[in-house]
C-alpha cells in the first residue's frame, strides 16, 4: 500500500502528461496510480485502464485527508486559481495539512522558478506553499518548473503573420520546457528519482532571449520574424486589445518583466538527472507544431 503513488489534478494537461509518463515511460502499474481530480468523469478512461480516480478538490479539505491515505509517494500539482490573491496559497495549504494528517511518506510540489526572489504576483504562492512544506516536516521534493514552451504559443499566430514578437522581456533570457519534458521529470520523480530535501529546477536546455524565439519561429516557418521590446504598459494593452482577460494579461507582463530582469535566467541539468534524458529546445516544439498544421492567427 505504502507504494501507491498519488497524482493530483490528473484532469489537467500537466496531469495526464504525468499519468501517461508513469504507465508508459516509467511503467509503473496501473494498480499503484490515484488519480485525483475535481471531475473524475473525465479520467473515464484511466479508470477502465485500472488507475485508481477519485473526486479531489482543494477547495474541500475535509475530503482530502481521507483520499490521500495510505498514499506513499504524492505529487501535488499547483492549481489554476489565480483570480483572487491568496486563494490558491490557502488551496495548497490544506493540500498540504491533509497530506500530513493522512501520513502521506513523500510529498512532491510543482513549483517555479526563484520564487523567493520574483516580479511576479503569485509567486508568494510557490513560496508559501514550499514553506508550508517545509513546516510540515513532511519529507519532500520541490519541482522548480521553468515557464512552458507553449506559453509561447497563443502568440506564435499572430507573430508570424505580422513579422513582429512584441514582448516587455527585454533582452533578458529563461529557458522554457515542454509541458511534455517536465510531465516526464515529475513521473520519474514520483516514481523514485526525486530525494527528499532537494529543490530540482525543471528547465529547458537552453537559455534564450526573445531574439532568440522570434529566429527560431521565423526559422521553423520560413517567414521572418522579429522582437519588438516594448515597455510594460504598452505590451498589457496589446494583450488586452488580443482579448487577454484584464486580470491575467498584467500577471503575463510581470512575468516578461521578471524576464528582463534577469530572475528567471536558469539553466540546469536536473531534467537530465531525473530522466535520464535531455529536453526538447524550442525549435522541436515550434517544428511539431509546424508539421501538425498552420498555427491559427
Ligand atoms: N510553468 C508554466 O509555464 C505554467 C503555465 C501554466 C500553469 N502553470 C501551473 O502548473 C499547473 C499545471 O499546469 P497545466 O498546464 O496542467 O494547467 P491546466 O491544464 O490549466 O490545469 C489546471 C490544474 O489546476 C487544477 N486545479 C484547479 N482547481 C483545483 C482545485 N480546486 N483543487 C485541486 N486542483 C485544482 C486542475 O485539476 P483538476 O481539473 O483535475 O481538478 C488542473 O490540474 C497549473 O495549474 C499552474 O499552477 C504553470
Amino acid at each position: 500500500m505504502h507504494d501507491t503513488l498519488f497524482v493530483t489534478g490528473a484532469s489537467g494537461q500537466l496531469g495526464q502528461a504525468v499519468i501517461q509518463h508513469l504507465l508508459t515511460t516509467e511503467g509503473v502499474s496501473p494498480a499503484r496510480i490515484t488519480a485525483g481530480t475535481r471531475d473524475p468523469a473525465k479520467l473515464a478512461d484511466l479508470a477502465a485502464r485500472g488507475v485508481r480516480v477519485v473526486a479531489l478538490d482543494f477547495d474541500q479539505p475535509e475530503a482530502m485527508a481521507q483520499a490521500f491515505a495510505g498514499t506513499g509517494r504524492l505529487l501535488l500539482i499547483s492549481t489554476d486559481a489565480l483570480d483572487r490573491p491568496g486563494r490558491r496559497l490557502a488551496q495548497h495549504r490544506a493540500a498540504v495539512a491533509a497530506a500530513r494528517a493522512a501520513g502521506v511518506g513523500h510529498v512532491l510540489y510543482t513549483s517555479m522558478p526563484n520564487p523567493d526572489d520574483s516580479l511576479v504576483p503569485f509567486a508568494v504562492d510557490h513560496l508559501g506553499t514550499e514553506r508550508a512544506l517545509r513546516e510540515s516536516g513532511l519529507p519532500h521534493s520541490i519541482l522548480r518548473n521553468a515557464w512552458y514552451q507553449e506559453n509561447l504559443l497563443m502568440e506564435l499566430g499572430p507573430a508570424l503573420e505580422r513579422g513582429q514578437w512584441t514582448t516587455a522581456a527585454g533582452e533578458g533570457r529563461y529557458a522554457p520546457i515542454a509541458r511534455d519534458d517536465a510531465a516526464r521529470a515529475a513521473a520519474a520523480a514520483l516514481a523514485g528519482t526525486a530525494e527528499a530535501g532537494r529543490i530540482y529546477n525543471i528547465t529547458g536546455p537552453e537559455l534564450l532571449g526573445m531574439d532568440d524565439i522570434a529566429a527560431w519561429a521565423g526559422q521553423v516557418f520560413g517567414r521572418p520574424v522579429a522582437a519588438v521590446k516594448l515597455d510594460e504598459a504598452t505590451r498589457t494593452g496589446i494583450l488586452v486589445q488580443a482579448g487577454l482577460p484584464p486580470f491575467i494579461a498584467p500577471v503575463l507582463v510581470a512575468s516578461e518583466v521578471n524576464i528582463r530582469a534577469g530572475k528567471f535566467a536558469l539553466l540546469s541539468d536536473d531534467v537530465r538527472a531525473l530522466t535520464g534524458r535531455a529536453p526538447a529546445p524550442l525549435a522541436a516544439t515550434f517544428a511539431a507544431i509546424r508539421d501538425a498544421g498552420p498555427p491559427a492567427a
